[in-house]
C-alpha cells in the first residue's frame, strides 16, 4: 500500500478542519436554532454540550485517527475487529448528509447569481418556492428535475471533486487555504456594515436575550446537542479522517481547542451578524424582531433576499456576500463530509484516490439528483430531520459507549493524546465522556425516539412536519435505517488490502 498522505503543515491541517466545522450550519442554521430555542438562555445548554460533548468527542476523534491512521472504518477496526461497522455508519451518514448538502450549496449558488440583479424580486417567498424550486407536488412525490438548481448543482460536484482527486495537500489543503481566510474577511464585512444598520441593537439584543422559561424544556438541549455535532462534525467519521493524515509529531489537544473554540466564535459572529440585520428589518416593517425569524430554508432563502432588497445601498454588492459566504462555507465543509467516504473506499477495497473519487463521489452525486426535483425540499427536509437525530447523535451516543464502556479506551487514549500534547487531558475528560455525554445524550435519545415513534409533535398527523406515516417511513426512517444497515454490510465485506498491518496493529495496539 501506499504511504499515507499527510497534510503539509499544521496550520493547513487547522484550516481544514475549520473549514469543516463552519459550514452551512453555522450561518443557515445556528441563528435561529438559538433564537427558537430561548435566545440568550440558549447559551447555556450550547455551552454545556460544546464542553462536556463537543470539544471532549473532538480530542477523542483526533486521537483515534493519529494514533490509528486511518479512515473511520479502518481506526475502528484497528481498535477492535468488532467495531468496525460503528465506523462505516458514520461513514454512511457523512454519504448521506452529502447528498442533500450539496443542493443547499447550488441554491447558494443560484442565489449569489440572482443577487447581481436582485432577481428574487419583492415576493421572495413567492420566487423560492414556486418560481426557483417549482415546488408544486406534496411531500413523498418526485415530479421533474429542475433545471435552475440542476444546473448549479453538476457544478458544486465538479468543483468538490476535482478538488478531492488532487489529494489531500494539494486539493484540500489548499483549497481550505483559499477558502477559510476569504470567508472570514467577506463575513467581517457583513457583521460590520450590518452593525451600522437601524435597528440593529435592537435585533442583537433579541438574540441575547435570555428565555429562562425554556431552559428547563429538554427540546432546548436537544437542539443544543444536535447543533454542536453537526456544527463541529463530529461522531460522522470526518473528524477521525481528517486527523489520520497528521504527521506522526502533531499536537492533538491544543488543535482540538483551537478547532473547536474557532467554530462557535465562527457561530456567535454569524448569529450577531443574522440578528443585526433581523433587527434592521423590524425596524424599517415597525414590527418585533420575532416576526421576522424565520428556520433553515426560510430565513437564508427568503428572510435575507427580502432584507437585501431594503438595503439602504449596495444592495447587489452584499446580496452576492452573503451567498458567496455561504458558498465558501458550504464547499469547504462539504469536501471533508466526502473526504471519509473517499478514505473509506481506499483503505478497504486497496483502490487508488481518483477511482474511490469518482465511485463514491459520483454515485452521491446521483442521488443527491432527487434533491434537485420539485419534490426534493420535502426529501431534503426530511433526510435532514432523520440523519442528524438517528444519525449524527446516535452515532455519537454509541461511539462514546462503546469507547468508553465496551472497548474500554479512555486510558489508553488519554495517555496517548497526553504524550504528544501541550494541554494534557485531566479526569474532566474521562468523566464528560464516559459518564456526562453518555447519560445527558442517551436521555435526549430516549425522548426522541418516544416523540418519533409516538408521534407526539404538535401536528396534524402528530409526526414530525406534519408528514404522512408512508412519507416518514420512506424519507426518514429508511434513510437513517439504511445507514446503519449498508454500514453493517460493508464491514462485513472482506478486505482487500494486505492484512499483516492491521493484525500488526492488533497486537500491539500501536499505528503503523
Ligand atoms: N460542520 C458542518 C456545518 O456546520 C457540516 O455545516
Amino acid at each position: 500500500m501506499e504511504g499515507r498522505s499527510q497534510w503539509g503543515t499544521r496550520a493547513g491541517f487547522i484550516l481544514a478542519a475549520v473549514g469543516s466545522a463552519v459550514g452551512l450550519g453555522n450561518i443557515w442554521r445556528f441563528p435561529t436554532v438559538a433564537f427558537e430555542n430561548g435566545g440568550g438562555a440558549f447559551f447555556i445548554p450550547y455551552l454545556f454540550a460544546l464542553l462536556t460533548a463537543g470539544i471532549p468527542i473532538l480530542i477523542m476523534e483526533f486521537t483515534m485517527g493519529h494514533k490509528y491512521r486511518g479512515s473511520a472504518p479502518l481506526t475502528f477496526k484497528r481498535m477492535n475487529r468488532k467495531t468496525e461497522w460503528l465506523g462505516w455508519w458514520g461513514v454512511l451518514v457523512a454519504f448521506v448528509i452529502s447528498t442533500y448538502y450539496s443542493v443547499i450549496i447550488a441554491w447558494a449558488l443560484s442565489y449569489s447569481v440572482f443577487s447581481f440583479n436582485l432577481g428574487w424580486g419583492q415576493d421572495t417567498e413567492g420566487f423560492l418556492f414556486a418560481d426557483y424550486l417549482n415546488l408544486t407536488v406534496d411531500p413523498g412525490q418526485i415530479g421533474n428535475l429542475v433545471p435552475g438548481v440542476l444546473i448549479p448543482l453538476i457544478l458544486v460536484w465538479a468543483i468538490v471533486l476535482a478538488i478531492l482527486f488532487k489529494g489531500v495537500r494539494r486539493g484540500i489543503e489548499i483549497a481550505n487555504r483559499i477558502f477559510i481566510p476569504t470567508l472570514v474577511i467577506i463575513f467581517l464585512i457583513i457583521v460590520i456594515f450590518s452593525l451600522t444598520l437601524p435597528g440593529a441593537i435592537t435585533g442583537v439584543d433579541a438574540f441575547f436575550a435570555p428565555d429562562f422559561s425554556k431552559i428547563l424544556n429538554a427540546d432546548v438541549w436537544v437542539a443544543a446537542y444536535g447543533q454542536i455535532f453537526f456544527s463541529l462534525s463530529i461522531a460522522f467519521a470526518i473528524m477521525i479522517t481528517y486527523a489520520s493524515y497528521l504527521p506522526k509529531k502533531s499536537d492533538i489537544t491544543n488543535n482540538a481547542f483551537i478547532v473547536g473554540l474557532g467554530n462557535s466564535s465562527f457561530e456567535l459572529l454569524a448569529g450577531i451578524g443574522v440578528f443585526a440585520i433581523l433587527g434592521f428589518m423590524a425596524f424599517t416593517a415597525g414590527v418585533g424582531v420575532d416576526e421576522v425569524v424565520a428556520g433553515g430554508v426560510g430565513l437564508a432563502f427568503v428572510v435575507f433576499p427580502a432584507i437585501i432588497n431594503e438595503f439602504p445601498f449596495l444592495n447587489e454588492f452584499f446580496g452576492f456576500l452573503f451567498f458567496a459566504s455561504l458558498v465558501l462555507a458550504g464547499l469547504s465543509s462539504l469536501i471533508s463530509i466526502i473526504e471519509t467516504y473517499v478514505a473509506g473506499l481506499v483503505d478497504k477495497f486497496n483502490i487508488s484516490r481518483g477511482k474511490a473519487v469518482i465511485f463514491g463521489g459520483g454515485f452521491a452525486a446521483v442521488i443527491s439528483l432527487l434533491f434537485a426535483t420539485q419534490g426534493g425540499l420535502f426529501f431534503l427536509d426530511a433526510a435532514d430531520y432523520f440523519i442528524n437525530q438517528f444519525g449524527v447523535a446516535l452515532v455519537g451516543l454509541i461511539e462514546v459507549i462503546m469507547i468508553a464502556w465496551i472497548l474500554r479506551e479512555m486510558k489508553g487514549l488519554q495517555s496517548y493524546a497526553n504524550e504528544i500534547s501541550d494541554i494534557r487531558l485531566g479526569s474532566w475528560w474521562t468523566i464528560c465522556l464516559s459518564i456526562v455525554t453518555p447519560i445527558v445524550l442517551g436521555y435526549m435519545m430516549f425522548g426522541l425516539f418516544k416523540q418519533n415513534l409516538l408521534k407526539e409533535f404538535d401536528t396534524g398527523t402528530g409526526n414530525y412536519e406534519g408528514y404522512t406515516d408512508t412519507f416518514i417511513m420512506f424519507g426518514g426512517w429508511a434513510v437513517a435505517g439504511a445507514a446503519l444497515l449498508i454500514g453493517i454490510l460493508l464491514s462485513l465485506s472482506k478486505w482487500r488490502t494486505s492484512d499483516t498491518v492491521e493484525e500488526e496493529t492488533q497486537k500491539t495496539g500501536e499505528a503503523k
